[in-house]
């Protein structure tokens, strides 16, 4: 095997535990690489005033792939609180790290695998089978957002609002705006992605969840676009529907939905939803997917109450690492990688299925680090 460069970065809490038992399988499974540290979450933005340092973001561009686990945040005005004596009122500005790696590494793709694993006693239903696209760099987490609303901006708005503006005659304290943008190629882009994975994965079917009906501009162009890629893909069904008509039938008919391309917000919303029904945030896994690079990261995040016990469920991170595999194998034609992946997830499965090992969220009491251990056993 080649000798690859990770960035390894287990942030706050329960990140750093399941972080820990990842390792263990990527070790067990043969993976020969350099581990590299990177600072990254609620410390930093404390001592630093950054939570994702330069530093960090340097080590992501000079690494393979990187490895995350998870990271602690709060509003903006709780964080100010928090950050150190000599850095107060210095102009310092909460923002998530994790948004600013997709924005600054312009990981576009997060992918998130729905996967019912045969014997979970969590499953809501067996044989779900589903994987969401979700668009990662722009729409409502664009960042552009203005509270209170200055005055240049509420004069554009009052000279463009057509019909009935609730924000008429309001001061620019007493209201706030978050605008969505989506941009024609963003859309593409994550929606081509979902096609040639159902392509490639001789997946049935494409759902577009979107909310046009009533966000016209963006989402009827996010939507557009998708219903004009479809006939491009003969073989794939294609349909769409409206996110809360979605969040309905997808929760009573979970069969019929197979691969999912939605905007961020959206897209955010359905992973949670869909992941819940397969077990929740123990099992959830994504990939954060750029030309160049990607970030991988169980999608749960710091759980404070738990971090250090090793008592919460690793599953999620160690299939992250699995995809880190898949993706960083296909990337440089690497078919060690790509077997161990498949080893690691036939190892999860089998864990699953004998129902030995069982963490807390599971109902049973094995630790973080006998998770891992239970299925390094099996590969
Ligand atoms: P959370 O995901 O950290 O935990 C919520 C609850 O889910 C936990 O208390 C626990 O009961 C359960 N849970 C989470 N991961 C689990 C696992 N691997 N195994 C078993 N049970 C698990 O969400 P919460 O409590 O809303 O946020 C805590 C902190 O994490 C906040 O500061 C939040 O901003 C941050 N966060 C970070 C994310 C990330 O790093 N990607 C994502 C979500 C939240
Ligand atoms: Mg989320």
């Amino acid at each position: 095997m080649t000798q690859y460069r990770i960035a390894w970065l287990p942030g706050d809490g329960i990140g750093r535990d399941v972080s820990e038992a990842t390792k263990l399988v990527l070790d067990a499974v043969g993976l020969k690489a350099d581990y590299i540290h990177g600072d990254i979450g609620w410390e930093f933005w404390c001592r630093e005033g950054d939570a994702l340092p330069k530093r960090t973001v340097d080590l992501l561009k000079s690494t393979d792939a990187a490895f995350f686990g998870a990271i602690t945040s709060k509003p903006a005005k709780e964080a100010a609180k928090e950050l150190a004596p000599e850095l107060k009122d210095k102009g310092f500005a909460y923002r998530s790290p994790i948004v600013r790696m997709r924005q600054l590494l312009d990981l576009y793709v997060c992918l998130r695998p729905v996967h019912a694993y045969p014997g979970n006693p969590l499953n809501y239903k067996e044989g779900i089978e589903m994987v969401v696209f979700r668009e990662n760099t722009e729409d409502l987490y664009a960042g552009v957002e203005f509270s209170p609303v200055p005055e240049d901006v509420a004069a554009c708005l009052n000279k463009n609002s057509k019909s009935f503006a609730p924000f008429n005659g309001l001061k620019g304290d007493e209201y706030a705006i978050s605008t969505k943008i989506n941009t024609k190629k963003g859309s593409e882009r994550i929606i081509r992605a979902a096609f040639e994975y159902a392509k490639k994965y001789n997946r049935k079917k494409v759902t577009c969840v979107h909310k046009a009906n009533v966000v016209r501009a963006t989402d009827g162009l996010f939507l557009q676009i998708a219903k004009d890629m479809a006939p491009e893909y003969p073989g794939i069904a294609f349909d769409h529907a409206n996110i809360d008509a979605f969040c309905m039938w997808a929760l009573k008919n979970p069969h019929n939905y197979d691969v999912l391309v939605a905007p961020n917000l959206y897209g955010d919303i359905i992973s949670d939803l869909c992941v819940q029904m397969v077990g929740g945030l123990g099992f959830g896994s994504s990939g954060n997917i750029g030309k160049d690079y990607a970030v991988f990261e169980p999608t749960h995040g710091s759980a404070p109450k738990y971090a250090g016990q090793y008592k919460v469920n690793p599953i999620a991170a160690i299939l992250a690492g699995k995809l880190m595999l898949d993706w960083l194998g296909e990337r440089k034609g690497d078919r060690h990688l790509q077997e161990a992946a498949v080893k690691i997830e036939k190892a999860v499965a089998a864990v699953i299925r004998e129902g030995k090992a069982r963490t807390y969220d599971m109902g049973g009491t094995t630790s973080t680090l006998d998770m891992a251990k239970a299925i390094v056993k099996k590969l």
